[in-house]
């Protein structure tokens, strides 16, 4: 359904996440025609180029940033005549005037802020000032809400003074991903899953999110955040929130964003005193990934060589409530490893009794393997006999794989921020977060944090291009289990 008419205001515009994810967005979305004709683009930056060098830019960015099949000059056109370029110095108010001039009054305004969150008090306030902070207007704010409980609410109170939470969007592109929304219609369009989604039928969980990337090219702002913090806070829990999250009752912000809370509420705190059983920190060190030699963490550009920052984590986390007492969910996350991959795979409790024992000494579980990205897909491993006349029932584990690329040939996946700008363009929050849900998340990741610091150990040492450090490996072994390959 195509949004109705509004301004979709860009602050930092000629910053890289707009270069890179969020012009192309809207150009994707203008393409596909769910932009109104009236649907204006303002971009903002603190730069004194005129309207038409910063065009110029606009459209250098969208040949560089936009897939070649995908462009197209009569678009191009349609496009640069959605946009106006407003200069402006985030602490002037002056500045703020002149955007107000160029707004639209009878059409909703939505400000996204593509800049560091220390602007987003002066921005938030300087719209106010000028009365474009009033309904309907709305607020996106890009991660990250902080650094800490402390530090995220003091960013979400200083929004709050001039934006009520309906009119705030805070965006975690995770939950933009096609995959992502797939596990809701996974889990509670299909009874054979929604009635086998708990500890009776369950074993554990596992998530996981590598990519081949190092720092790129950001070391501070990575070294100051770390993997736990880049990673797990937002994308990781947000993942695992929607695995575990009780059937809300529609399928609305208020509903969802609920229930998700609710699991952040009932993850068992990790302390000083199981810290050293359920976490792993890794940093990587020089190596292959994809058969290019890379440097170590330390020896990347820009890098202080005593950080003793996490590039990857492993966690096992138990969520304290009926439907998961007893189903560990196992996580990772790390840069530099063999291969982008995020995914979940839930693995299912072994058969108790094996009627096959005679051929087989015991039944692999069944697995249910939602592959996130790339190669988007739902794999479901189940065991069959093998076909042939033979009076011994030989079994195999097989795959039921459906690929979405297979599948659903004609349909190219958007990427997550076309849907998150859509979603918000429509007014509508359920995939965004929710105020509560960043500080929730926040309170567990800090008691992890207040740990690895009391524990003083530096991370282990991995070599890029592997799966991060053996104390991954062990973190399942000890009971019994391994991550699934
Ligand atoms: C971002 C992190 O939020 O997510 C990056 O800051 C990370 O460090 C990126 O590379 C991963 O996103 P995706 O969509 O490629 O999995």
């Amino acid at each position: 359904e195509r949004p109705k008419n509004c301004d979709f205001v860009l602050f930092g515009v000629l910053g890289d996440l707009s270069r890179r994810k969020l012009l192309p967005a809207l150009y994707q979305l203008d393409k596909s025609g769910l932009l109104s004709s009236g649907t204006r683009i303002i971009g903002t930056a603190r730069n004194d180029l005129t309207a038409s060098e910063a065009l110029e830019r606009v459209e250098k960015t969208l040949r560089e940033f936009v897939a070649k099949g995908d462009l197209d000059d009569n678009l191009l056109d349609r496009f640069c005549k959605r946009f106006h370029y407003v200069p402006m110095d985030f602490s002037e108010l002056s500045s703020y005037a002149s955007l107000k001039e160029t707004l639209q009054a009878e059409q909703t305004a939505i400000f996204y802020l593509a800049t560091p969150p220390s602007m987003y008090a002066t921005i938030c306030s300087g719209l106010e000032q000028q009365g474009l902070a009033k309904q309907p207007a709305r607020v996106i704010l890009e991660k990250p809400i902080g650094h800490n409980l402390g530090s995220s609410q003091e960013i979400n109170q200083a929004v709050a003074r001039y934006f009520d939470e309906n009119q705030v969007y805070r965006i975690d592109h995770y939950l933009g991903k096609e995959t992502v929304l797939n596990l809701l219609a996974l889990r509670f369009a299909n009874a054979l899953f929604s009635s086998n989604w708990d500890n009776n039928a369950i074993d554990h969980i596992q998530i996981t999110a590598a990519e081949q990337v190092g720092v790129e090219g950001r070391w501070g702002y990575y070294d100051d955040a770390g993997q736990l913090r880049d990673m797990v806070q937002n994308h990781l829990l947000q993942v695992l929130s929607l695995i575990a999250m009780e059937p809300p009752s529609r399928l609305d912000a208020e509903s969802i964003r609920e229930e998700k809370l609710k699991v952040l509420k009932a993850l068992r705190p990790i302390d000083e005193s199981n810290c050293q059983e359920v976490t792993v920190r890794g940093q990587y060190q020089a190596g292959f990934v994809a058969d290019q030699r890379v440097p170590g963490y330390l020896d990347e550009d820009g890098a202080r060589n005593n950080s003793q920052t996490e590039t990857f984590v492993g966690l096992k986390v138990n969520i304290d409530n009926w439907r998961w007492s007893g189903v560990p969910f196992y996580l990772r996350t790390g840069k530099r490893m063999p291969e982008k991959r995020s995914e979940v795979v839930i693995t299912f409790k072994k058969q108790l009794h094996n009627i096959f024992n005679d051929t087989t000494t015991e039944l692999p579980p069944n697995k249910l393997v939602i592959r996130l990205q790339p190669d988007e897909g739902v794999e479901v491993q189940i065991l069959n006999k093998i076909p042939g006349l033979g009076e011994r029932m030989h079994l195999k584990a097989t795959n039921l794989d459906l690929s979405f690329n297979e599948t659903f040939e004609k349909k190219r996946i958007a990427d997550a921020y076309e849907r998150l700008l859509l979603e918000a363009m429509q007014g509508n929050q359920y995939l965004f977060v929710h105020r509560d849900e960043v500080e929730y998340a926040w309170r567990w990741i800090d008691s992890i944090v207040a740990a690895w610091d009391n524990n003083e150990q530096p991370p282990k040492a991995y070599q890029a291009g592997t799966w991060g450090p053996v104390g991954s490996v062990s973190l399942l072994a000890q009971d019994g289990r391994q991550w699934d390959e």
